[in-house]
Formats: structure tokens, C-alpha cells, sequence
């Protein structure tokens, strides 16, 4: 076991593809030794599992479900308690367009609250618990600088990212005392499955102008950087979190555009979002494949 791993015992919603399968490559191959992870597609989680093993995870857990299903946050909760995780990473999402009150399903987006928002606090409190009494753990929460725009036809999708981040930074000085890092990730466009389904500009991952599409290894290694220099300052006794450990915006056009955006009127913004809305077709990876 590598003595200065990030991790050795790390549970990732999400990870039969993109950022969370991403994450868990980079953490076997930084010595993480054992890891439950979880999806809905039940064979590609198993073939991850194969593939993270043969990389050197001795143990691999799998949870396989729809975090909006009780059961699998249960199962999930379980084993965080069980495993003593010191890294967890609330990673699990998926985009649904449509109109609240016409044609977004209602029913859907309150799911999506509760694979967003609702499960992955349950699970920090899970994880929390035994890291407050071993003073130390890493925590990371996948957000979206969409979280920080007003977006119709995705009003949901970016109200829970939105709770992501201000959970995230009040969570991180909250838990700094106890030597747990916590962490926002927050990126822009990162080429996944998430974006695969939909059918406007999206689906061709383009770059245009400061809008790149970054990788989701790129976007791996920035929270991972970022969380092994925040967990280096907790313990040299530095207890006040830097905001840039803790809302990390991979890429620097990102970090760019959102200065510009924080900077400019909100007005702005709504009048340039309403010239051209989201696709409020059912988009995105809402389904199993
Ligand atoms: N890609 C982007 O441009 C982008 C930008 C900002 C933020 N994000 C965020 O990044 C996170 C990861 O997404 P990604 O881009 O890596 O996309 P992805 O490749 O589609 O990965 C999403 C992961 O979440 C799992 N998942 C989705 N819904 C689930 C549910 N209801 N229950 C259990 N597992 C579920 C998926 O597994 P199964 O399909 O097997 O269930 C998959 O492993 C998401 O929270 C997303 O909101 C993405």
C-alpha cells in the first residue's frame, strides 16, 4: 500500500463511465486498494470492477441501481460505514430537459434532487461520521458551473448543482477542524456519456471560442490535485479551507469565463439565455444503457 495514497478506501457514485470512472482509475493507480463503486448498467460496472482489480484494487465493491431507488442508497451507505472510507466521491448524475409544469416529468426531476442532493448528503453523513473520529477523510462533490447560470429547460438540474457547491463550502470549513478536506468539483463541459443522447450543439463536442470540451482524466486529475494540497495544509495545522481547493474549476477558460460571469449584471445573463434557451427535449443520460 502506498504510504502517501490520497486514499485507501474509496466509494464513487457513478462510475461506469466519465468522471467518476476517471477518478477511480487515477486513484488505484495512486495505491487506492479498495473500492465500491456504483451504476445503473449493471455488466459495464462488473467489467469496471474487473478492470480497477487487474490495476490493483484488492477489493472492489459494486452497487448497482438507481441512486433514487432506497435500496441502492441504502447498500451504499452500508458499505461506506462498513469499509471506513476515507474518500468519497458523490459523483452519480444525470441531465433531463424540459419545462417545469409542461414537459418535464415531474417525477424525474425529484429524483434528480434526490440523486444530486438528497443522497449524496446522506452519504457525507455517512462517510463523515467515521472520518470526525479518525480526523481525517476527503470528500468530493461533483457539481457543475452550470449551477452557477439561470438555465431554462434545466432549472432543476442547476438548482441541485447549486446545492452541491454551497453544501460543499460550508461543509469544508464546517469539517477542516476535524482534518477532512471537502471539496466542490465544478466543471464546465467535460466529454463523457452525459451529453451523448441530446441533439443540439452538444452532441458534436465541439470547442467554441473559451467553451472547451475538456476530458474527464483532465478533469480527474485537477480535483485530485486539488484535494491532496488542501489535505496537505490541514495537516500542517492550516484549518481555514482555500477557495480554490474547495470550488475546483478545472481548466482555466472555465475559471475565466465564470470570473466574467460572476462579474457581470444577472440581467445580462438572462437576456443572453432567454435569446437562446436549452433544448427542452428529454435530453441527456437519464436512461440505462
Ligand atoms: N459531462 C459534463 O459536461 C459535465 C459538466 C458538469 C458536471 N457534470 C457532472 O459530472 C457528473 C458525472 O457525469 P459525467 O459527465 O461523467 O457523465 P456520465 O459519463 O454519464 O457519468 C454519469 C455516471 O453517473 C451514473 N448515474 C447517472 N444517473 C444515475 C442514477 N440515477 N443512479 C445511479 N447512478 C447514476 C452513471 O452510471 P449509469 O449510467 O451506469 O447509471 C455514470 O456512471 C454528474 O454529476 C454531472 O452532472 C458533467
Amino acid at each position: 500500500m502506498a504510504q502517501d495514497a490520497l486514499a485507501h478506501t474509496a466509494a464513487i457514485t457513478g462510475a461506469t463511465s466519465g468522471i467518476g470512472l476517471a477518478i477511480a482509475r487515477a486513484l488505484v493507480a495512486d495505491g487506492c486498494t479498495t473500492l465500491i463503486i456504483g451504476g445503473r448498467r449493471g455488466e459495464l460496472l462488473a467489467e469496471r470492477a474487473r478492470e480497477l482489480h487487474a490495476a490493483g484494487a484488492a477489493t472492489v465493491e459494486t452497487v448497482v441501481g438507481d441512486l433514487a431507488d432506497e435500496a441502492t442508497a441504502n447498500r451504499f451507505e452500508h458499505l461506506i460505514d462498513q469499509y471506513d472510507v476515507d474518500l468519497l466521491c458523490n459523483n452519480a448524475g444525470f441531465g433531463v430537459g424540459g419545462s417545469v409544469g409542461a414537459d418535464a416529468k415531474t417525477d424525474r426531476l425529484v429524483q434528480m434532487i434526490d440523486v444530486h442532493a438528497s443522497v449524496p448528503l446522506r452519504l457525507c453523513a455517512a462517510a463523515m461520521r467515521g472520518m470526525r473520529q479518525r480526523r481525517r477523510g476527503i470528500i468530493i462533490n461533483v457539481g457543475s458551473l452550470a449551477g452557477r447560470l439561470a438555465v431554462p429547460g434545466a432549472a432543476t438540474y442547476v438548482a441541485t448543482k447549486a446545492f452541491t457547491e454551497r453544501l460543499s463550502e460550508s461543509l469544508a470549513v464546517e469539517a477542516a477542524a476535524f482534518g477532512i478536506v471537502v471539496q466542490a468539483l465544478t466543471p464546465g463541459f467535460v466529454k463523457t456519456d452525459f451529453h451523448r443522447d441530446v441533439t443540439d450543439d452538444r452532441s458534436h463536442q465541439r470547442d467554441a471560442g473559451l467553451v472547451r470540451w475538456l476530458t474527464a482524466e483532465h478533469v480527474a486529475a485537477a480535483s485530485l490535485k486539488a484535494a491532496r494540497e488542501a489535505r496537505a495544509r490541514l495537516i500542517q495545522g492550516r484549518t481555514v479551507p482555500m477557495r480554490r481547493h474547495t470550488v475546483v474549476v478545472p481548466g482555466w477558460t472555465y475559471r475565466l469565463l465564470s470570473a466574467v460571469s460572476n462579474a457581470a449584471p444577472r440581467s445580462l445573463q438572462y437576456r443572453a439565455v432567454a435569446r437562446r434557451p436549452f433544448p427542452t427535449s428529454a435530453s441527456a443520460t437519464d436512461a440505462p444503457r
